[in-house]
């Protein structure tokens, strides 16, 4: 178990991942037989009909998980009808009773953590270690925006006047916001935007990815528990193209909160434009081509430790993971004997063992766009190290994880979104132009840097144009209220996520001038 040693709990407080498992191991265990989950659009609180697809396990295809009913074009009209006759009564809703069905759902989401951690596992493939973090990170979210609700929108905050004027403003929700979300983060990130956008007086409809539809529906189902009014939420589940097309071009919607790939978010910038209304928020989180840089005065056993856990952890499918590693000449040989050492400990195989340091990638659509980049990559390129993948993974939808010397980040034209790490010599006199190679790939996510020299790290910080740098540690898992996360360039329109701006670009502000 190579990336379990270094946690922490939401307060901080170290721990392993052994301990933290065991509560629920038992309890996992009665979800992953032969459990069948069934998932549908909600509209209005009510289950809707739809086309069966049949969802499987990326671990082992032959494992069906359960069936979704994908809604049409219709249901997505319909769900935007029914978001629109709440919007009043959730605007004229107390922030703190808003807040509390959140808080409530948090609770809920604890409770059900088994069930959750066994979906995790069953239908995005996740290992325990990222199936818990998952949960946690989304307990996080919600309670972390309602607290900055009730701090900052709770009652109008007073602002500097003159004469005998009082000027205040207050926050109240824009109207429906559509949040679109992938499925690397199925819980975490889907539950993050929704809670965001409701706290802050928005009603929702919500569009998972279609292959993790089935904790999506799970939570809404959970969250309606709560008692919050049903016309607040509404959930379409389908196809993202068709469904993604109908909601970002109705002209009632107040906004979009996307988290997806850079091309997604293009293609929904312009199905915006086409309407024929004014510009609305569009909060587009989106991929990377992350790099590291590391320079001859790092310690290379440490740089070993994060370049694996930055560039396979979660079978590399992290929007922050490392994708290109660069290194300094000098250190460079003795630093890939080490990275290919580590590799060999690799244990890759079944998400639902706690050995497991990577499973499979999403579904065999990814798998092939990885094996046919691999093959690019055998071509053009001097490989460093390919694991070997375990006879039974060929049940599944795996990628050995690999590491290849390339010339140029130029010849990374797209972010590859899996277990595959490329690699760049570079001489200590060459460092600001491997930055501004960087900066020109257009992408701004994150960017790893080991060096104990301080202005060398503090020149590249200031230079780079990323949102999330990391020094002499790994560049995967912001934590929610402690590193708020998000790109530029093509990465990214911010405010960061799980930061104290987010909440603001969900809502409107109102001045009121009143003459004393
Ligand atoms: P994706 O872009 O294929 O899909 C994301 C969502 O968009 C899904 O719900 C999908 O159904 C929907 N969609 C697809 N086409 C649409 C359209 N034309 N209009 C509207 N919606 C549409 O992304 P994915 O494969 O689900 O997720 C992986 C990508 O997400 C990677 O690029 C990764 O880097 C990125 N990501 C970014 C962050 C971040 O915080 N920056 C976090 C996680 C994932
Ligand atoms: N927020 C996630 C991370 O930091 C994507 O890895």
């Amino acid at each position: 178990q190579l990336f379990g040693e270094q946690r922490q709990n939401s307060q901080g407080i170290a721990t392993d991942i052994e301990s933290e498992w065991q509560p629920f191991e038992q309890q996992v265990s009665q979800f992953l037989g032969n459990h069948q989950w069934q998932a549908s659009s909600i509209i209005e609180g009510q289950t809707q009909s739809g086309e069966h697809h049949l969802i499987t396990a990326p671990y082992q295809r032959t494992q069906q998980v359960g069936e979704v009913k994908w809604a049409n074009a219709e249901q997505a009209l319909q769900a935007i009808n029914v978001a629109e006759q709440g919007c009043q009564l959730w605007q004229q809703t107390p922030v703190s009773q808003r807040a509390n069905y959140l808080l409530h759902l948090a609770d809920k989401l604890e409770q059900n953590m088994p069930e959750l951690v066994a979906l995790c596992h069953r239908e995005a493939g996740k290992t325990v270690l990222d199936s818990i973090d998952e949960i946690r990170e989304a307990v996080d979210f919600l309670r972390y925006y309602p607290q900055q609700a009730i701090q900052h929108f709770s009652s109008p905050m007073q602002q500097r006047s003159f004469r005998d004027e009082a000027q205040h403003v207050s926050y109240q929700g824009r109207g429906i916001f559509v949040c679109i979300s992938p499925w690397n983060f199925p819980l975490a990130i889907f539950i993050g935007q929704i809670s965001a956008a409701l706290v802050a007086g928005n009603c929702v409809v919500a569009k998972p990815a279609e292959q993790t539809s089935l904790i999506a529906a799970r939570c809404i189902e959970l969250l309606l528990e709560t008692g919050i009014p049903k016309q607040v939420i509404q959930l379409i589940l389908g196809n993202g193209a068709l469904l993604g097309q109908t909601l970002c071009s109705d002209k009632r919607i107040a906004g979009v909160a996307f988290t997806g790939s850079t091309p997604t978010a293009q293609a929904i910038n312009k199905q915006l434009a086409k309407r024929d209304a004014l510009p609305v928020p569009f909060i587009a989180e989106t991929g990377g081509q992350n790099a590291m840089i590391v320079d001859s005065t790092a310690l290379p056993e440490q740089v070993v430790r994060d370049v694996l856990r930055s560039a396979f952890a979660s079978a590399g499918q992290r929007c922050s993971a490392l994708r290109v590693l660069f290194i300094q000449e000098d250190i460079a040989e003795r630093v890939y004997s080490l990275i290919a050492g580590a590799m060999q400990e690799l244990a890759i195989g079944n998400p639902e063992k706690l050995c497991t340091d990577v499973g499979p990638v999403i579904d065999p659509q990814a798998q092939t766009k990885l094996q046919a980049h691999i093959s690019w990559l055998e071509k053009n390129a001097q490989l460093i190290y390919q694991v070997a993948l375990p006879e039974d993974c060929s049940k599944g939808s795996f990628v050995a994880p690999c590491a290849y010397q390339i010339e140029d980040i130029a010849q990374l034209t797209q972010e590859h979104f899996g277990p595959i790490l490329h690699v760049i010599k570079y001489q200590s006199n060459q460092l600001d132009r491997v930055i501004d190679q960087i900066n020109q790939s257009g992408f701004g996510l994150t960017l790893g840097v080991h060096s104990r020299n301080e202005s060398t790290y503090r020149h590249i910080e200031q230079r780079a144009r990323v949102g999330n740098c990391y020094v002499n540690r790994d560049q995967v898992g912001a934590v929610v209220g402690v590193q708020p996360f998000g790109g530029q360039g093509l990465s990214g329109t911010g405010p960061k996520a799980g930061g104290p701006h987010y909440l603001y670009r969900f809502a409107k502000a109102n001045i009121s001038t009143t003459l004393a």
